[in-house]
Protein backbone atom coordinates (compact mmCIF):
# COMPACT_ATOMS: atom_id res chain seq x y z
CA UNK A 1 0.00 0.00 0.00
CA UNK A 2 1.99 2.68 -1.35
CA UNK A 3 1.59 6.30 -0.17
CA UNK A 4 -2.31 6.46 0.96
CA UNK A 5 -3.20 9.62 2.14
CA UNK A 6 -5.52 9.32 5.30
CA UNK A 7 -7.55 12.03 7.07
CA UNK A 8 -7.61 12.08 10.87
CA UNK A 9 -10.59 13.76 12.65
CA UNK A 10 -10.53 13.86 16.46
CA UNK A 11 -10.02 17.05 19.01
CA UNK A 12 -7.93 15.13 21.54
CA UNK A 13 -4.51 16.10 20.19
CA UNK A 14 -2.78 13.37 22.10
CA UNK A 15 -4.76 10.64 20.14
CA UNK A 16 -4.23 12.62 16.76
CA UNK A 17 -0.34 12.18 17.38
CA UNK A 18 -0.02 8.74 17.99
CA UNK A 19 -2.82 7.95 14.96
CA UNK A 20 -0.30 9.74 12.56
CA UNK A 21 2.46 8.02 13.89
CA UNK A 22 1.53 4.84 13.90
CA UNK A 23 0.11 5.46 10.38
CA UNK A 24 3.11 7.06 9.27
CA UNK A 25 4.94 3.95 10.72
CA UNK A 26 2.77 2.02 8.23
CA UNK A 27 3.79 3.84 5.12
CA UNK A 28 0.83 6.42 5.03
CA UNK A 29 0.91 9.95 4.42
CA UNK A 30 -1.47 11.59 7.24
CA UNK A 31 -3.23 14.84 7.61
CA UNK A 32 -4.91 15.54 10.81
CA UNK A 33 -7.59 17.89 12.45
CA UNK A 34 -9.46 18.80 15.29
CA UNK A 35 -12.81 19.58 14.40
CA UNK A 36 -15.24 18.26 12.21
CA UNK A 37 -15.37 21.10 9.63
CA UNK A 38 -11.79 20.58 8.42
CA UNK A 39 -12.52 17.27 7.82
CA UNK A 40 -15.55 17.92 5.70
CA UNK A 41 -13.27 20.46 3.72
CA UNK A 42 -10.62 18.27 2.75
CA UNK A 43 -13.04 15.48 1.89
CA UNK A 44 -15.07 18.10 -0.44
CA UNK A 45 -11.95 18.68 -2.32
CA UNK A 46 -11.14 15.42 -3.40
CA UNK A 47 -8.39 14.99 -0.76
CA UNK A 48 -7.45 11.68 1.26
CA UNK A 49 -8.40 8.07 0.69
CA UNK A 50 -9.32 7.43 3.51
CA UNK A 51 -11.65 8.83 6.84
CA UNK A 52 -10.89 8.14 10.45
CA UNK A 53 -12.95 10.41 12.80
CA UNK A 54 -13.86 10.50 16.23
CA UNK A 55 -17.59 11.06 16.94
CA UNK A 56 -17.95 14.20 19.47
CA UNK A 57 -15.68 17.23 18.30
CA UNK A 58 -16.93 20.39 19.13
CA UNK A 59 -18.23 21.27 15.87
CA UNK A 60 -19.85 18.12 15.30
CA UNK A 61 -20.50 14.58 15.26
CA UNK A 62 -18.58 12.35 13.11
CA UNK A 63 -21.31 10.01 12.75
CA UNK A 64 -23.96 11.96 11.15
CA UNK A 65 -20.84 13.21 8.60
CA UNK A 66 -20.23 9.81 7.27
CA UNK A 67 -23.54 9.62 4.99
CA UNK A 68 -22.36 13.33 3.90
CA UNK A 69 -18.68 11.71 3.04
CA UNK A 70 -20.04 8.93 1.16
CA UNK A 71 -22.19 10.69 -0.75
CA UNK A 72 -19.99 13.00 -2.26
CA UNK A 73 -17.33 10.28 -2.42
CA UNK A 74 -19.00 7.23 -2.82
CA UNK A 75 -15.42 5.40 -2.89
CA UNK A 76 -14.02 6.94 0.43
CA UNK A 77 -13.63 4.30 3.50
CA UNK A 78 -15.35 5.80 6.82
CA UNK A 79 -13.35 4.04 9.93
CA UNK A 80 -15.21 5.59 13.37
CA UNK A 81 -13.82 5.88 17.30
CA UNK A 82 -15.07 6.91 19.96
CA UNK A 83 -15.08 6.36 24.00
CA UNK A 84 -19.03 6.85 23.95
CA UNK A 85 -18.76 2.68 23.87
CA UNK A 86 -22.22 1.64 23.73
CA UNK A 87 -24.47 -0.56 21.41
CA UNK A 88 -26.24 2.54 19.91
CA UNK A 89 -22.41 3.70 19.18
CA UNK A 90 -21.64 0.19 17.22
CA UNK A 91 -25.11 0.42 15.73
CA UNK A 92 -25.36 4.02 14.66
CA UNK A 93 -21.59 3.45 13.16
CA UNK A 94 -21.98 0.99 11.01
CA UNK A 95 -26.11 1.96 10.31
CA UNK A 96 -24.27 5.33 8.96
CA UNK A 97 -21.92 3.19 6.52
CA UNK A 98 -18.33 2.90 8.71
CA UNK A 99 -16.04 0.86 7.24
CA UNK A 100 -15.54 -0.26 10.96
CA UNK A 101 -15.90 0.92 14.57
CA UNK A 102 -13.02 1.29 16.68
CA UNK A 103 -13.88 1.53 20.90
CA UNK A 104 -11.67 3.61 22.55
CA UNK A 105 -8.93 2.91 23.81
CA UNK A 106 -7.68 0.82 20.31
CA UNK A 107 -5.13 -1.25 19.93
CA UNK A 108 -2.83 1.27 17.25
CA UNK A 109 -2.04 -2.29 15.57
CA UNK A 110 -5.06 -2.75 15.43
CA UNK A 111 -5.72 0.18 13.60
CA UNK A 112 -3.16 -0.59 10.90
CA UNK A 113 -4.67 -3.32 10.28
CA UNK A 114 -8.25 -2.27 9.73
CA UNK A 115 -6.70 0.74 7.70
CA UNK A 116 -4.81 -1.98 5.31
CA UNK A 117 -7.95 -3.91 5.13
CA UNK A 118 -10.03 -0.59 4.23
CA UNK A 119 -7.35 0.60 1.15
CA UNK A 120 -7.50 -2.85 0.08
CA UNK A 121 -11.49 -4.27 0.43
CA UNK A 122 -13.23 -3.42 -3.08
CA UNK A 123 -15.45 -0.30 -2.49
CA UNK A 124 -18.23 -2.08 -3.71
CA UNK A 125 -21.22 -0.51 -1.21
CA UNK A 126 -21.87 -1.85 1.59
CA UNK A 127 -25.57 -3.69 1.95
CA UNK A 128 -28.64 -1.33 2.85
CA UNK A 129 -29.02 -0.71 6.73
CA UNK A 130 -31.77 -0.41 8.76
CA UNK A 131 -32.34 3.53 9.44
CA UNK A 132 -31.14 5.02 12.23
CA UNK A 133 -34.33 7.22 13.57
CA UNK A 134 -35.79 4.20 14.28
CA UNK A 135 -33.51 3.19 16.93
CA UNK A 136 -34.56 3.57 20.07
CA UNK A 137 -32.20 5.22 22.76
CA UNK A 138 -32.91 3.09 25.52
CA UNK A 139 -30.54 0.40 25.01
CA UNK A 140 -31.01 -2.95 26.18
CA UNK A 141 -27.18 -4.11 26.64
CA UNK A 142 -25.51 -2.72 29.48
CA UNK A 143 -21.59 -2.59 29.81
CA UNK A 144 -18.59 -1.35 28.22
CA UNK A 145 -16.13 -3.81 29.36
CA UNK A 146 -13.94 -4.65 26.37
CA UNK A 147 -15.48 -8.09 26.28
CA UNK A 148 -18.85 -6.69 25.49
CA UNK A 149 -17.08 -4.10 23.15
CA UNK A 150 -16.42 -6.88 20.75
CA UNK A 151 -19.92 -8.19 20.95
CA UNK A 152 -21.76 -4.87 20.27
CA UNK A 153 -19.44 -4.93 17.28
CA UNK A 154 -20.29 -8.11 15.89
CA UNK A 155 -23.79 -7.07 16.34
CA UNK A 156 -23.47 -4.02 14.76
CA UNK A 157 -22.18 -5.82 11.77
CA UNK A 158 -25.32 -8.42 12.35
CA UNK A 159 -27.60 -6.23 12.03
CA UNK A 160 -27.95 -5.51 8.50
CA UNK A 161 -27.90 -9.24 7.92
CA UNK A 162 -29.96 -12.58 7.97
CA UNK A 163 -26.44 -14.69 8.57
CA UNK A 164 -28.00 -17.11 10.94
CA UNK A 165 -26.61 -16.87 14.58
CA UNK A 166 -25.84 -18.86 17.60
CA UNK A 167 -25.26 -17.11 20.72
CA UNK A 168 -23.58 -19.54 23.51
CA UNK A 169 -23.17 -18.71 27.21
CA UNK A 170 -23.60 -19.36 30.65
CA UNK A 171 -27.23 -19.21 32.41
CA UNK A 172 -28.41 -15.51 32.84
CA UNK A 173 -25.46 -13.95 30.19
CA UNK A 174 -28.14 -12.23 28.27
CA UNK A 175 -28.47 -14.69 25.71
CA UNK A 176 -31.60 -13.98 25.13
CA UNK A 177 -31.24 -10.28 25.48
CA UNK A 178 -28.79 -10.58 22.47
CA UNK A 179 -31.34 -12.77 20.36
CA UNK A 180 -33.94 -9.41 20.93
CA UNK A 181 -31.71 -7.29 20.22
CA UNK A 182 -30.17 -8.62 17.02
CA UNK A 183 -34.20 -8.59 15.80
CA UNK A 184 -35.55 -5.38 17.35
CA UNK A 185 -32.16 -3.30 15.62
CA UNK A 186 -32.32 -5.71 12.48
CA UNK A 187 -33.82 -5.65 8.77
CA UNK A 188 -36.76 -7.91 10.54
CA UNK A 189 -37.45 -5.51 13.13
CA UNK A 190 -40.79 -5.16 11.88
CA UNK A 191 -41.69 -8.67 11.07
CA UNK A 192 -42.38 -10.88 14.82
CA UNK A 193 -39.47 -12.57 17.67
CA UNK A 194 -40.76 -15.49 17.91
CA UNK A 195 -39.28 -17.81 20.74
CA UNK A 196 -38.89 -21.28 21.38
CA UNK A 197 -37.42 -22.99 24.29
CA UNK A 198 -36.39 -26.33 23.47
CA UNK A 199 -35.98 -27.75 26.75
CA UNK A 200 -39.51 -26.66 27.79
CA UNK A 201 -41.51 -28.90 24.88
CA UNK A 202 -42.27 -32.31 25.27
CA UNK A 203 -40.19 -34.29 22.31
CA UNK A 204 -43.21 -35.84 20.75
CA UNK A 205 -44.59 -32.40 20.60
CA UNK A 206 -41.48 -30.39 19.11
CA UNK A 207 -42.31 -31.47 15.33
CA UNK A 208 -46.03 -29.32 15.36
CA UNK A 209 -44.95 -26.50 17.50
CA UNK A 210 -42.23 -25.69 14.96
CA UNK A 211 -44.01 -26.56 11.91
CA UNK A 212 -47.69 -26.75 12.84
CA UNK A 213 -50.16 -28.86 11.89
CA UNK A 214 -53.44 -29.41 10.23
CA UNK A 215 -57.05 -29.62 11.40
CA UNK A 216 -57.15 -33.90 11.91
CA UNK A 217 -53.58 -34.54 11.89
CA UNK A 218 -53.38 -36.37 14.77
CA UNK A 219 -55.77 -36.73 18.10
CA UNK A 220 -56.76 -33.65 19.41
CA UNK A 221 -55.90 -31.52 16.44
CA UNK A 222 -58.98 -29.99 16.37
CA UNK A 223 -58.28 -26.82 14.71
CA UNK A 224 -55.11 -26.31 12.31
CA UNK A 225 -52.17 -24.65 14.15
CA UNK A 226 -49.71 -22.79 12.64
CA UNK A 227 -46.37 -23.13 14.09
CA UNK A 228 -43.61 -21.33 15.13
CA UNK A 229 -41.61 -21.48 11.34
CA UNK A 230 -44.62 -19.90 9.84
CA UNK A 231 -45.54 -17.29 13.06
CA UNK A 232 -42.30 -15.99 12.83
CA UNK A 233 -42.60 -15.28 8.63
CA UNK A 234 -40.64 -12.20 7.70
CA UNK A 235 -39.30 -12.04 11.71
CA UNK A 236 -36.74 -14.28 13.84
CA UNK A 237 -37.13 -17.23 14.82
CA UNK A 238 -35.31 -17.95 18.01
CA UNK A 239 -34.82 -21.38 19.02
CA UNK A 240 -33.56 -20.90 22.72
CA UNK A 241 -31.78 -24.19 24.39
CA UNK A 242 -31.20 -25.58 21.38
CA UNK A 243 -28.84 -28.07 22.63
CA UNK A 244 -31.48 -29.50 24.33
CA UNK A 245 -33.19 -30.88 21.31
CA UNK A 246 -33.91 -34.37 20.32
CA UNK A 247 -32.43 -36.01 18.03
CA UNK A 248 -35.49 -36.93 15.70
CA UNK A 249 -36.11 -32.90 15.77
CA UNK A 250 -32.83 -31.88 14.91
CA UNK A 251 -32.91 -34.10 11.86
CA UNK A 252 -36.39 -32.20 10.76
CA UNK A 253 -35.27 -28.64 11.63
CA UNK A 254 -32.27 -29.50 9.62
CA UNK A 255 -34.43 -30.42 6.46
CA UNK A 256 -35.88 -27.29 6.48
CA UNK A 257 -33.29 -25.39 6.83
CA UNK A 258 -31.41 -27.04 3.95
CA UNK A 259 -34.53 -26.85 1.93
CA UNK A 260 -35.66 -23.69 2.94
CA UNK A 261 -39.06 -24.94 3.22
CA UNK A 262 -41.24 -26.65 5.30
CA UNK A 263 -44.73 -29.21 5.50
CA UNK A 264 -47.26 -28.79 8.62
CA UNK A 265 -47.54 -32.11 10.28
CA UNK A 266 -50.44 -33.54 7.99
CA UNK A 267 -49.87 -31.17 5.50
CA UNK A 268 -48.88 -31.24 1.78
CA UNK A 269 -47.73 -28.37 0.40
CA UNK A 270 -44.44 -27.02 1.18
CA UNK A 271 -44.54 -23.38 2.80
CA UNK A 272 -41.37 -21.26 2.35
CA UNK A 273 -39.52 -20.59 5.53
CA UNK A 274 -39.16 -16.81 5.74
CA UNK A 275 -37.54 -16.50 8.92
CA UNK A 276 -34.25 -15.61 10.27
CA UNK A 277 -32.78 -18.03 12.96
CA UNK A 278 -30.93 -17.15 16.13
CA UNK A 279 -30.47 -20.39 18.41
CA UNK A 280 -28.70 -20.07 22.18
CA UNK A 281 -27.34 -22.81 24.32
CA UNK A 282 -25.42 -22.77 27.56
CA UNK A 283 -24.07 -26.11 26.64
CA UNK A 284 -20.92 -27.18 24.63
CA UNK A 285 -22.97 -27.99 21.19
CA UNK A 286 -19.03 -29.45 20.21
CA UNK A 287 -18.82 -31.60 22.84
CA UNK A 288 -22.53 -33.24 22.54
CA UNK A 289 -21.64 -33.45 18.47
CA UNK A 290 -18.69 -35.73 19.56
CA UNK A 291 -21.10 -37.09 22.18
CA UNK A 292 -23.42 -38.07 19.58
CA UNK A 293 -26.15 -35.72 21.04
CA UNK A 294 -26.30 -33.60 18.55
CA UNK A 295 -25.95 -33.82 14.72
CA UNK A 296 -23.04 -32.22 13.64
CA UNK A 297 -24.66 -30.81 10.17
CA UNK A 298 -26.44 -29.04 11.90
CA UNK A 299 -24.16 -27.76 14.17
CA UNK A 300 -22.28 -26.36 11.03
CA UNK A 301 -25.25 -25.20 9.66
CA UNK A 302 -26.27 -22.71 13.04
CA UNK A 303 -22.93 -21.82 13.83
CA UNK A 304 -22.45 -19.63 10.94
CA UNK A 305 -21.97 -16.37 13.43
CA UNK A 306 -20.90 -17.79 16.65
CA UNK A 307 -21.38 -15.39 19.66
CA UNK A 308 -19.85 -16.13 22.98
CA UNK A 309 -21.44 -14.08 25.74
CA UNK A 310 -18.64 -13.81 28.65
CA UNK A 311 -19.80 -14.94 31.91
CA UNK A 312 -19.93 -11.86 34.47
CA UNK A 313 -16.88 -12.67 36.26
CA UNK A 314 -14.79 -11.72 33.62
CA UNK A 315 -15.72 -8.35 32.84
CA UNK A 316 -16.49 -7.56 36.50
CA UNK A 317 -15.62 -3.99 35.20
CA UNK A 318 -19.10 -4.14 33.87
CA UNK A 319 -20.80 -4.29 37.30
CA UNK A 320 -20.96 -0.82 38.36
CA UNK A 321 -22.91 -0.10 34.99
CA UNK A 322 -25.32 -3.04 36.26
CA UNK A 323 -26.41 -2.47 39.41
CA UNK A 324 -27.05 1.51 38.50
CA UNK A 325 -28.58 0.26 35.84
CA UNK A 326 -31.00 -2.27 37.82
CA UNK A 327 -31.06 0.41 40.95
CA UNK A 328 -32.59 2.78 38.23
CA UNK A 329 -35.05 -0.04 36.96
CA UNK A 330 -36.14 -0.47 40.53
CA UNK A 331 -36.63 3.12 41.05
CA UNK A 332 -38.88 3.07 37.85
CA UNK A 333 -41.03 0.18 39.28
CA UNK A 334 -41.81 2.11 42.29
CA UNK A 335 -39.67 0.96 44.61
CA UNK A 336 -37.69 3.24 47.04
CA UNK A 337 -34.26 5.22 45.42
CA UNK A 338 -31.04 3.66 46.32
CA UNK A 339 -26.89 4.38 46.34
CA UNK A 340 -24.32 1.98 47.07
CA UNK A 341 -21.06 3.00 48.27
CA UNK A 342 -17.88 2.09 47.25
CA UNK A 343 -16.78 -0.91 49.32
CA UNK A 344 -19.93 -2.62 48.62
CA UNK A 345 -19.31 -1.84 44.67
CA UNK A 346 -16.07 -3.58 45.04
CA UNK A 347 -17.60 -6.15 47.03
CA UNK A 348 -20.14 -6.74 44.59
CA UNK A 349 -17.50 -6.71 41.88
CA UNK A 350 -15.41 -9.19 43.70
CA UNK A 351 -18.32 -11.72 43.48
CA UNK A 352 -17.78 -14.87 41.28
CA UNK A 353 -21.57 -14.51 39.91
CA UNK A 354 -22.27 -17.83 39.15
CA UNK A 355 -25.86 -16.63 38.01
CA UNK A 356 -24.38 -14.21 35.97
CA UNK A 357 -26.26 -10.62 35.21
CA UNK A 358 -29.69 -12.37 36.65
CA UNK A 359 -28.11 -13.14 39.99
CA UNK A 360 -26.62 -9.73 40.20
CA UNK A 361 -30.42 -8.24 39.03
CA UNK A 362 -32.14 -9.95 41.56
CA UNK A 363 -29.43 -9.06 43.95
CA UNK A 364 -30.14 -5.47 43.02
CA UNK A 365 -33.89 -6.05 43.62
CA UNK A 366 -33.49 -7.49 46.93
CA UNK A 367 -31.47 -3.99 48.03
CA UNK A 368 -33.84 -1.91 46.80
CA UNK A 369 -36.77 -3.89 48.52
CA UNK A 370 -35.77 -5.16 51.39
CA UNK A 371 -33.58 -2.39 52.87
CA UNK A 372 -34.21 0.85 54.39
CA UNK A 373 -31.17 2.65 54.59
CA UNK A 374 -30.68 4.70 51.43
CA UNK A 375 -27.16 3.85 51.25
CA UNK A 376 -26.25 0.36 50.60
CA UNK A 377 -23.01 -0.78 52.74
CA UNK A 378 -20.66 -3.37 52.47
CA UNK A 379 -22.51 -5.74 55.25
CA UNK A 380 -25.63 -5.77 53.47
CA UNK A 381 -23.90 -6.83 50.55
CA UNK A 382 -22.11 -9.55 52.41
CA UNK A 383 -25.41 -10.11 53.92
CA UNK A 384 -26.87 -10.77 50.55
CA UNK A 385 -23.89 -12.59 48.78
CA UNK A 386 -23.74 -15.34 52.05
CA UNK A 387 -24.63 -18.23 50.47
CA UNK A 388 -27.64 -19.75 52.40
CA UNK A 389 -25.63 -22.87 53.40
CA UNK A 390 -29.15 -25.49 53.52
CA UNK A 391 -28.82 -28.41 55.27
CA UNK A 392 -25.26 -28.11 55.75
CA UNK A 393 -23.89 -29.90 59.58
CA UNK A 394 -24.71 -27.25 62.20
CA UNK A 395 -21.27 -28.01 63.56
CA UNK A 396 -20.06 -25.93 60.98
CA UNK A 397 -17.17 -28.50 59.25
CA UNK A 398 -19.94 -27.81 56.14
CA UNK A 399 -20.63 -24.21 55.95
CA UNK A 400 -19.88 -23.34 52.37
CA UNK A 401 -21.76 -26.55 51.33
CA UNK A 402 -24.52 -26.07 48.94
CA UNK A 403 -27.65 -28.02 48.89
CA UNK A 404 -26.59 -29.84 45.68
CA UNK A 405 -22.98 -30.08 47.09
CA UNK A 406 -24.06 -31.90 49.73
CA UNK A 407 -26.53 -34.46 48.03
CA UNK A 408 -23.44 -34.85 45.14
CA UNK A 409 -20.93 -35.78 48.41
CA UNK A 410 -23.85 -38.22 49.60
CA UNK A 411 -24.11 -39.84 46.09
CA UNK A 412 -20.81 -39.72 45.52
CA UNK A 413 -20.07 -42.10 48.85
CA UNK A 414 -23.31 -43.80 48.15
CA UNK A 415 -21.88 -45.14 44.80
CA UNK A 416 -18.14 -45.67 46.03
CA UNK A 417 -19.59 -47.77 48.89
CA UNK A 418 -20.28 -50.52 46.02
CA UNK A 419 -16.65 -50.36 44.95
CA UNK A 420 -17.40 -50.49 41.26
CA UNK A 421 -21.04 -52.61 41.39
CA UNK A 422 -24.19 -50.76 40.48
CA UNK A 423 -26.68 -49.87 42.99
CA UNK A 424 -29.83 -51.77 42.68
CA UNK A 425 -32.07 -50.20 39.76
CA UNK A 426 -34.96 -47.66 40.76
CA UNK A 427 -32.04 -45.13 41.84
CA UNK A 428 -33.72 -42.07 40.35
CA UNK A 429 -37.26 -42.81 42.60
CA UNK A 430 -35.18 -43.94 45.51
CA UNK A 431 -33.12 -40.64 45.30
CA UNK A 432 -35.92 -38.46 44.87
CA UNK A 433 -37.86 -40.13 47.83
CA UNK A 434 -34.81 -39.04 49.81
CA UNK A 435 -35.36 -35.57 49.15
CA UNK A 436 -39.02 -35.35 49.66
CA UNK A 437 -38.99 -36.42 53.29
CA UNK A 438 -36.82 -33.61 54.77
CA UNK A 439 -38.40 -31.15 52.46
CA UNK A 440 -41.50 -32.16 53.18
CA UNK A 441 -41.08 -32.42 57.11
CA UNK A 442 -39.59 -29.56 57.59
CA UNK A 443 -42.29 -27.23 55.77
CA UNK A 444 -44.74 -29.14 57.90
CA UNK A 445 -42.71 -27.54 60.51
CA UNK A 446 -42.25 -24.48 59.60
CA UNK A 447 -46.16 -23.94 59.41
CA UNK A 448 -46.77 -25.85 62.54
CA UNK A 449 -48.30 -28.56 61.22
CA UNK A 450 -50.61 -26.63 58.44
CA UNK A 451 -51.34 -28.45 55.69
CA UNK A 452 -52.96 -25.78 53.61
CA UNK A 453 -49.92 -23.81 54.39
CA UNK A 454 -47.93 -26.57 53.27
CA UNK A 455 -49.30 -27.09 50.37
CA UNK A 456 -49.21 -23.51 49.29
CA UNK A 457 -45.25 -23.04 50.48
CA UNK A 458 -44.28 -26.13 48.50
CA UNK A 459 -46.61 -25.41 45.56
CA UNK A 460 -48.15 -28.59 45.66
CA UNK A 461 -52.01 -29.75 45.35
CA UNK A 462 -53.23 -30.46 48.78
CA UNK A 463 -54.31 -34.23 47.85
CA UNK A 464 -50.69 -34.63 46.22
CA UNK A 465 -49.11 -33.34 49.38
CA UNK A 466 -51.39 -35.81 51.79
CA UNK A 467 -50.37 -38.48 49.81
CA UNK A 468 -46.84 -37.90 49.81
CA UNK A 469 -46.96 -37.53 53.26
CA UNK A 470 -49.69 -41.23 53.38
CA UNK A 471 -46.35 -42.78 51.43
CA UNK A 472 -43.44 -41.08 53.20
CA UNK A 473 -45.17 -42.20 56.15
CA UNK A 474 -44.58 -38.83 57.66
CA UNK A 475 -46.22 -38.00 61.45
CA UNK A 476 -47.87 -34.51 60.81
CA UNK A 477 -47.97 -32.86 64.63
CA UNK A 478 -50.10 -29.84 64.84
CA UNK A 479 -49.11 -26.71 66.45
CA UNK A 480 -45.44 -27.94 66.75
CA UNK A 481 -42.50 -26.01 65.80
N1 LIG B 1 -25.79 -6.76 29.29
C1 LIG B 1 -26.94 -6.70 29.97
N2 LIG B 1 -27.49 -5.50 30.27
C2 LIG B 1 -28.64 -5.43 30.97
N3 LIG B 1 -29.33 -6.49 31.38
C3 LIG B 1 -28.85 -7.70 31.10
C4 LIG B 1 -27.64 -7.87 30.38
N4 LIG B 1 -27.41 -9.20 30.25
C5 LIG B 1 -28.44 -9.82 30.85
N5 LIG B 1 -29.31 -8.93 31.37
C6 LIG B 1 -30.53 -9.27 32.13
O1 LIG B 1 -30.27 -10.45 32.86
C7 LIG B 1 -31.38 -11.34 32.81
C8 LIG B 1 -30.97 -12.63 32.15
O2 LIG B 1 -30.75 -12.43 30.76
P1 LIG B 1 -31.21 -13.48 29.66
O3 LIG B 1 -32.54 -14.06 30.00
O4 LIG B 1 -31.07 -12.86 28.33
O5 LIG B 1 -30.08 -14.58 29.90
P2 LIG B 1 -29.88 -16.01 29.23
O6 LIG B 1 -28.45 -16.09 28.84
O7 LIG B 1 -30.90 -16.22 28.18
O8 LIG B 1 -30.10 -16.96 30.46
P3 LIG B 1 -30.59 -18.52 30.49
O9 LIG B 1 -29.49 -19.33 29.91
O10 LIG B 1 -30.76 -18.76 31.94
O11 LIG B 1 -31.84 -18.58 29.70
C9 LIG B 1 -32.47 -10.61 32.06
O12 LIG B 1 -33.32 -9.97 32.98
C10 LIG B 1 -31.72 -9.60 31.23
O13 LIG B 1 -32.51 -8.48 30.98
MG1 LIG C 1 -32.45 -17.65 28.11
Amino acid sequence: MSESVILVADDDHAIRTVVTQALGRAGHHVRSTGDAATLWRWVNEGEGDLVITDVIMPDGNGLDLIPQIRKRRPDMRVIAMSAQNTLLTAVKAAERGAFEYLPKPFDLNELVNVVKRALSESTSNPSAVPDANDLQENLPLIGRSPAMQEIYRVLARLMSTDLTVLINGESGTGKELVARALHDYGKRRNGSFIAVNMAAIPRELIESELFGHEKGAFTGANTRYAGRFEQAEGGTLFLDEIGDMPLEAQTRLLRVLQEGEFTTVGGRTPIRANVRIVAATHRDLTNLVSQGLFREDLYYRLNVVPLRLPPLRERADDVPDLVRHFLGNATAEGLPTKTIDGDAMERLKRHRWSGNVRELENVVRRFAALYSQETITVDVVEAELADIPVGSDRDGSNEDESLSEAIERHLKSYFDAHEGALPASGLYDRVLHEMERPLIQLSLSATRGNQVKTAQLLGLNRNTLRKKIRELDIKVVRGSQ
